[in-house]
């Protein structure tokens, strides 16, 4: 019996030493998750500084009821992501009406919003997810003045192949997005990975290897641009923003 005492103690001392020294960095990994995504946001809209509180401060924070298509106020803490697995939160997206393969929506979603002195917008960053072809791809997509130009996309989590889908990390493939439409003339959502080179300004550059990644790239855009996602928002968004 005594010779289980010591391992029995050590063992106690080990799991003690673990536990604390998890929650002890708990905080800091909470700070960098938070600082990654600040700076990814940025890259989505060009910005790329070691400044990243600074620049974050010109943001302005807003949030998208998907029901009602109007801008409104919740707490700072809120987390979109979370929110999108509670039921009470979210909504399941209809099947025939899930082309990103999200399963379930959020009911409400924050936008990122560059405004001028006199309250014009200048850019945004939207949230986007979608599944390629292991799982699904998180990242930001931002818009010009005109919500219809592109200003640059960037993902933070995925699980595609390096080399293959993984190349949507590629800052050659990235740099292609800056200036494509996102909207047809008939208010269609126009803008799709291509197979090949681009040729159109509705066009980004295949990915070779990768088509079922870049298909999920594609419908993610559709869906989160579309009527059932940032769509009705965005096309009032200048209206929306003088009633905040
Ligand atoms: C080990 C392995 C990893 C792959 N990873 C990806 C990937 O990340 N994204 C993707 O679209 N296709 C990936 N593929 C290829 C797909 O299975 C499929 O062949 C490809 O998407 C077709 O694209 P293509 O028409 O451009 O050749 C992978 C294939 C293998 C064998």
């Amino acid at each position: 019996m005594n010779k289980l005492v010591i391992p029995l103690l050590a063992c106690i001392a080990c799991a003690v030493i673990v536990s604390v020294t998890a929650v002890s960095v708990r905080y800091e990994q909470n700070l960098n998750k938070e600082n990654e995504k600040k700076v990814k946001i940025l890259a989505a809209a060009g910005i790329v500084t070691d400044k990243v509180d600074q620049e974050f401060s010109k943001i302005k924070t807003l949030y998208v009821d998907f029901e009602t298509n109007k801008l409104v106020s919740i707490e700072d803490s809120y987390d979109h992501l979370k929110a999108s697995s509670n039921p009470e939160l979210s909504s399941l997206v209809p099947k025939s009406e899930d082309i990103a393969i999200i399963k379930r929506r959020e009911n409400i979603a924050p936008i990122y919003v560059w405004l001028s002195d006199d309250e014009a917008i200048e850019k945004i960053v939207l949230p986007i997810r979608g599944y390629g072809l292991w799982g699904t791809l998180y990242g930001y997509l931002s818009l010009d003045s005109d919500l219809n130009t592109v200003k640059g996309i960037e993902y933070y989590e995925h699980k595609e192949t390096p080399g293959l889908g993984g190349e949507v990390d590629n800052p050659n493939w990235k740099s292609d997005w800056n200036g494509k439409r996102i909207y047809s003339n008939d208010g269609s959502v126009g803008l799709y990975v291509t197979k090949g080179p681009s040729s159109t300004e509705y066009e980004i550059d295949g990915i070779s290897g990768a088509t079922l990644t870049t298909n999920g790239v594609t419908n993610m855009i559709k869906y989160w641009l579309g009527d059932n996602g940032y769509g009705p928002v965005i096309k009032n968004l200048g209206e929306e923003i003088k009633n905040i």
